[in-house]
């Protein structure tokens, strides 16, 4: 039986040494060897973020991470700014919503970045904003937004505005640097470009989110991240983690470190641009403009009949899992995956696949028309 090919931009396909490594037994978490792995850990994983600060690991899905970062940096009855792109920017304004905040939307139409001029204008607009949050990849739509740009933004706003970023889908699959990008507070989860399961949320702050952290009053226990860092001081967590999946995280790190950050990141781009490619050459209109494709999942349109027929033929006659579209992009995109422990063959595999059902569906030949494309693409890189 042919393996299945795990392409959904998360949970992701983990390396058989990563899930060797989790059944390798279990550690006491307040032994002297859980204290070990937190610090190797700890050594590895602060470039994925680019910070020189420790990152907050929790025990609990990437969503978490999200509402630690909420609940930590907005004291009651401040105002706050979500950039809302797509089902995850709805997921900020859910857990927005829970809270005493203000919460004040930018819309962004579903599918595009945030546009730079707008948002400038819409922060502006508004006074006293203390915190902005954004994803830097929307999943939902596989749109990556200018996070740069934004960075400056809020903080020519106001220099102690916090910029907060969702990287859940994209940290592991692109560079960071928290510093120049002038983000405040950088989340994560361990099931999309970390190669891990589902289950293990991650927090990076700078001094400045830090400190708001240590002074918030608003209530919190379990998301409370000062308990984390103060922990971590000690190479520890306030609560029993999820020790399997952070030994998996220490075998992850090794894998990055041995293949190169850089070259983990360049193979990530690699990847989205053979499929874009590939798609194009079958006529599939892309959702996203090349400037703003995100390099760890790819979006693309066609009739609900015809993404129906792909979604179904990938799994039923290749063992091939893509994501279809949330909330009202159901029914009018599919999305593939291509984030962690995935190849450039993979990405000639799915094409392959796709030539053939398309070839099939439409009555006209398209076989060898997106693996050229996409050849073309990946041989050039090497
Ligand atoms: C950008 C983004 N934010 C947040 C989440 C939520 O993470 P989880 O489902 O692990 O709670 C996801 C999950 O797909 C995501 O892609």
């Amino acid at each position: 039986m042919q393996e299945n090919l795990l392409l959904t931009p998360g949970p992701t396909p983990i390396p058989g040494r990563v899930n060797q490594r989790m059944a390798g037994g279990m550690i006491g978490h307040r032994s002297g060897a859980f204290k070990k792995l937190m610090e190797s850990v700890q050594g590895r994983i602060k470039p994925l973020f680019g910070t020189d600060q420790n990152v907050a690991v929790l025990s609990s899905s990437g969503t978490s991470s999200l509402e630690t970062a909420m609940v930590n940096l907005v004291k009651d009855s401040e105002d706050i700014v979500i950039i809302s792109s797509g089902a995850f920017g709805e997921r900020f304004k859910s857990i927005a919503k829970t809270y005493p905040f203000n919460v004040h939307v930018f819309e962004v139409p579903w599918g595009e970045a945030a546009d730079v001029e707008s948002f400038k204008s819409f922060l502006n607009g508004i006074e006293n904003v203390k915190v902005v949050f954004s994803q830097a990849c929307e999943t939902s739509t596989a749109v990556v937004h200018p996070l740069q740009a934004l960075g400056d933004i809020v903080k020519d706003y106001h220099s102690s505005t916090l910029f907060v970023v969702d990287g859940v889908s994209i940290v592991g699959g692109m560079k960071f640097d928290m510093q120049s990008s002038k983000i405040d507070a950088l989340i994560t989860g361990s099931q999309k470009a970390l190669m891990l399961p589902p289950g293990l949320a991650f927090v990076a702050m700078n001094d400045a989110a830090r400190l708001k952290a240590k002074e918030n009053p608003l209530s919190r226990f379990y998301l409370d991240i000062n308990k984390y860092f103060d922990a971590l001081e000690d190479g520890s967590t306030p609560f029993t983690p999820a020790v399997s999946l952070i030994q998996g995280l220490d075998e992850v790190l090794e894998m990055f470190e041995a293949e190169g950050y850089e070259k983990v990141y360049a193979r990530h781009v690699l990847m989205r641009d053979m499929l874009r490619a590939g798609l194009k050459a079958l006529d599939l209109e892309l959702l996203v403009e090349d400037q703003y494709a995100s390099p760890t999942v790819t979006a693309f349109k066609s009739s609900t009949e015809e993404l129906s027929t792909i979604k179904t033929s990938l799994e039923n006659n290749y063992n091939i899992t893509i994501a279809g579209g949330q909330k009202h992009l159901k029914g009018k995109i599919l999305r593939i995956g291509h984030m962690g422990y995935m190849f450039p063959n993979d990405m000639l595999t799915v094409l392959a696949a796709l030539e053939h059902i398309i070839t099939k569906s439409r009555g006209k030949n398209y076989n060898g028309k997106a693996l050229s494309a996409a050849q073309e693409v990946y041989y050039n890189e090497l």
